[in-house]
């Protein structure tokens, strides 16, 4: 009996200690257990099909702040691009872009992007002249939800009417409905809001990746349609797409789309020439490089993270720059061990040089076009010229300002396609030469 009593005590004591044991380990490596280790990829997400709040803004749109509830994680990083607030001023860096962008907008005032909390801010204070509402496509959904359903008209609305409409009514800069909709709740659907992408690649949007066109909405070449008119007969100047397809994604095919309508952003009164300025084409520049196809924007600017206090795992909604962030560059390696990076600091170092190498060639490039600028000025306000012979030079002006113009104003400095970078300043540096023959052989 008392044997018995001191074998089940001992059996009681033993379970007791390995419960102990294991509930220790629970505890302690719970985190381990639980707590993916990097780089975490979007399989690792566990989507959420969450009822949608009430928008209280009259327009409908539901906001950032009323998503927060379903999805703190995803608001927080998104208010986090706030952080990203550094101005650097491009015509101070490049003084030689005040010869190029002679007579327009950007001459007076050119500065670097920064986060996309400050689109707002940055539309309202610029110094360039607001032609009308549209410039507000790419700087809130509150525009984009007014062109819904067709309505052109609203491209041609009074600017500071809509900005102070927009304000009134709890307008936020870009935000959740910019790339969901109002559907973010459907595990994170991405829904295209800006009616002008379907409408130039058609309801399969040509086949590019949702998640790489939400940010294809905006960071692209566009123009603003002078063709299309309106009922009352003016143009109805929407943001338009100079293309249909991938295919035609090339500064060579958007150059001879641009020709053939007969469009032009601006006549440059010292040279007489009818000038193009390139926006910001990163998608284009992207889809033609060696990434499209295998990885998508989010993939290389928005991480996956893992808040440590509740273990869950999302897509970090503050845009970053990849060299910049450990997680990203850990991706980088899945691919890149086999092409020469062992670390994430050769990572870092390949991706620099190749950014260098674009960077000088840009500048001198861009002096090279500056020169042929101020030479033909002189030549056009000589009197001494013929009008044919000057317009075949002008041609050459336009064509090689739009090539050098491609490359400058796409944000990555070669990173996204260092082919495509060289092609463009290359073919500048060509008609710029042949344009100074001619200006020489008088
Ligand atoms: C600039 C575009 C953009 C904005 C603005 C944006 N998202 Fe996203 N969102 C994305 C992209 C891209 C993904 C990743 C899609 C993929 O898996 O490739 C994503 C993913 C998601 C997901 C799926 C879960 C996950 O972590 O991937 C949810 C949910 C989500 N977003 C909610 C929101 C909410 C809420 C807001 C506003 C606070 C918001 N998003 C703002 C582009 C955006
Ligand atoms: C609604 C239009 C719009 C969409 C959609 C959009 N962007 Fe932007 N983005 C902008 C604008 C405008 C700025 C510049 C804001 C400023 O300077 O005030 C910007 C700035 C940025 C910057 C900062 C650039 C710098 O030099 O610091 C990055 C990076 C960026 N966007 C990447 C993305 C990615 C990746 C996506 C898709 C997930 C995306 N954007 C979707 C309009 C957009
Ligand atoms: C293979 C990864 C990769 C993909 C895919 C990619 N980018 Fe980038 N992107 C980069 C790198 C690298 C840089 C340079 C960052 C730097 O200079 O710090 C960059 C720079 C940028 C910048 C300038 C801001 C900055 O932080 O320097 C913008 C804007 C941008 N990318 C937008 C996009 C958009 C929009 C897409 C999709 C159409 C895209 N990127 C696809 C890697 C990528
Ligand atoms: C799915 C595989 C894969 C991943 C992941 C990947 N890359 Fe690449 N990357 C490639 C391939 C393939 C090339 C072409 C290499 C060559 O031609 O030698 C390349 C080339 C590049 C280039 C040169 C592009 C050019 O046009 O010169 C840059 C810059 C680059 N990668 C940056 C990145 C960064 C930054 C990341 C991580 C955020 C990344 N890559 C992730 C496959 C990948």
């Amino acid at each position: 009996m008392e044997k018995r009593n001191q074998a089940a005590k001992l059996i009681i004591g033993a379970v007791v200690v390995i419960i102990a044991v294991l509930f220790l380990v629970g505890i302690v490596g719970g985190h381990d257990v639980k707590y993916k280790s990097a780089p975490l990829s979007r399989e690792d997400i566990s989507y959420k099909q969450v009822e949608a709040p009430m928008a209280s803004a009259e327009n409908g749109i539901i906001s950032s702040a009323e998503w927060n509830a379903a999805y703190s994680d995803i608001v927080t990083t998104m208010n986090r691009n706030a952080e990203n607030d550094e101005i650097i001023d491009y015509l101070e860096l490049d003084p030689y872009l005040v010869d190029i962008y002679d007579g327009f907008g950007f001459a007076l005032e050119y500065g670097s992007a920064r986060g996309h909390s400050y689109t707002l801010d940055d539309v309202n204070n610029t110094k360039r002249p607001h032609g009308s509402a549209n410039c507000l496509t790419c700087k809130t959904p509150y525009f984009n939800r007014l062109a819904e359903n067709g309505n052109v008209e609203a491209y041609t609305y009074d600017f500071n009417e809509v900005l102070d409409s927009l304000r009134a009514d709890n307008g936020e800069a870009i935000s959740c409905y910019t790339c969901h909709g109002n559907e973010a709740g459907s595990e994170g659907k991405i829904v295209i809001t800006h009616s002008y992408v379907p409408k130039a690649l058609g309801e399969d949007f040509a086949g590019i990746d949702p998640s790489t066109l939400s940010c294809g909405q905006c960071h692209i070449e566009y123009y603003f349609n002078k063709k299309e008119l309106k009922a009352d007969g003016k143009p109805t100047l929407e943001t338009s797409m100079p293309y249909h397809s991938v295919e035609e994604m090339t500064p060579e095919a958007i150059y001879d789309f641009y020709t053939a309508i007969g469009y032009t952003d601006w006549t440059q009164e010292s040279t007489g020439a009818k000038l193009l300025k390139a926006q910001h084409p990163e998608l284009e520049t992207y889809l033609t490089g060696v990434h499209a196809g295998t990885l998508s924007c989010a993939d290389c600017h928005m991480p996956v993270e893992q808040n440590p206090t509740t273990q869950n795992i999302y897509h970090s909604h503050l845009i970053v720059s990849p060299l910049e962030n450990k997680t990203l560059l850990e991706t980088c390696l899945a691919c890149h061990k086999d092409l020469g990076a062992k670390t994430t600091d050769d990572m870092i170092t390949f991706v620099r040089n190749i950014q260098s190498r674009i960077t000088a060639e840009e500048t001198r490039v861009g002096n090279l076009l500056a020169e042929f600028k101020k030479t033909l000025a002189q030549a056009n306000q000589s009197g001494k010229w013929d009008e044919a012979k000057l317009d075949e030079i002008r041609e050459l002006y336009r064509k090689a300002q739009w090539f050098f113009d491609f490359c400058y104003v796409e944000n990555a400095e070669g990173a996204h396609n260092s082919e495509l970078a060289t092609r463009c300043l290359n073919t500048a540096e060509q008609l710029i030469n042949e344009g100074m023959a001619l200006l020489n052989d008088e």
